[in-house]
């Protein structure tokens, strides 16, 4: 494949499809005498090309439902599609950020150690577990409960601070904003727009437009899979607002 210099992140015709159950499957009958299959293929991504270079901030909006967790997924390599290709010069941030990376049952300092184990911390960062604590501002009752008892702004607290702790190139961040309470998407906003200045690569999912702007330099919009407008930020905000 040809890829420029750089171009960190590039998917050729990348389709996603997952096995679901048949809606229209509602008895032995349906299976025994219809032959109705009990599942059925569905496609999720249809034939997806980009690609963001190193630095660039690239923001992903769309309907719920679209497509925009399942792309993101599909670039982390969690999930591998059934067509085209994925190649990603350059590490991620926890994958925590698109909602996967806790475990339930462990509690937050639990959390903090196995990701930082596993993912490796910041060496230009003395203190990864305080900083993780400050920026979250769960306090040690929190963090000492099972992850499964918190809240969703807490998880979205715990996971996103857990991932600014990493020092991969490019970070990926699913909807943050949209649990968080208004003091912490202020200042998550602030955070995501330093790392931006720093020239990490960034992927930002997010249903606020005014958001999406503040921090990328360019969109792409997702309807029913497939991207249906790529380009300069303003114009894609603008054409998801139209949306609705
Ligand atoms: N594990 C799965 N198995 C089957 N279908 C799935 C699975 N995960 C997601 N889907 C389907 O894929 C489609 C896209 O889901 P996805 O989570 O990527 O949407 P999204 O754009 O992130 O939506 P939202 O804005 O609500 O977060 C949906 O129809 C969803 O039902
Ligand atoms: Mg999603």
């Amino acid at each position: 494949m040809v890829s420029k210099q750089d171009d960190l992140i590039i998917l050729e015709d990348v389709s996603v499809s997952y096995w679901q159950n048949n809606v229209g499957v509602h008895s032995i009958k349906d299976l025994v005498v219809q032959r109705k299959n009990p599942f059925q293929n569905k496609t999720i991504l249809q034939n997806i090309s980009l690609t963001v270079k190193k630095g660039e901030s690239l923001g992903m909006l769309g309907r719920n439902g679209c497509g925009k967790s399942t792309l993101l997924r599909t670039i982390a390599g969690i999930i591998k599609p059934q067509r085209g290709t994925v190649e990603v010069k350059g590490t991620f941030a926890p994958i925590l950020a698109i909602g996967a990376g806790l475990e339930a049952e462990l509690n937050g300092y639990e959390n903090i150690s196995l990701l930082l184990s596993l993912y490796g911390t910041n060496k230009k960062n003395g203190d990864p577990l305080g900083n993780i604590r400050e920026f979250s501002e769960l306090t040690d009752e929190v963090l000492r409960m099972p992850v499964k008892r918190y809240s969703s702004g807490m998880v979205a607290r715990l996971a996103f601070s857990i991932s600014l702790a990493n020092e991969a190139d490019i970070l990926i961040i699913d909807e943050v904003l949209a649990v968080g309470d208004q003091g912490f998407q202020a200042k998550c906003m602030e955070k995501i727009y330093q790392i931006k200045k720093e020239g990490k690569t960034i992927l930002f999912v997010s249903h606020f437009p005014d958001a999406v702007q503040q921090i990328c330099d360019k969109a792409v919009l997702l309807e029913n899979g497939s991207i249906v407008e790529n380009g300069d930020v303003e114009y894609v905000c603008n054409k998801y607002s139209q949306l609705f």
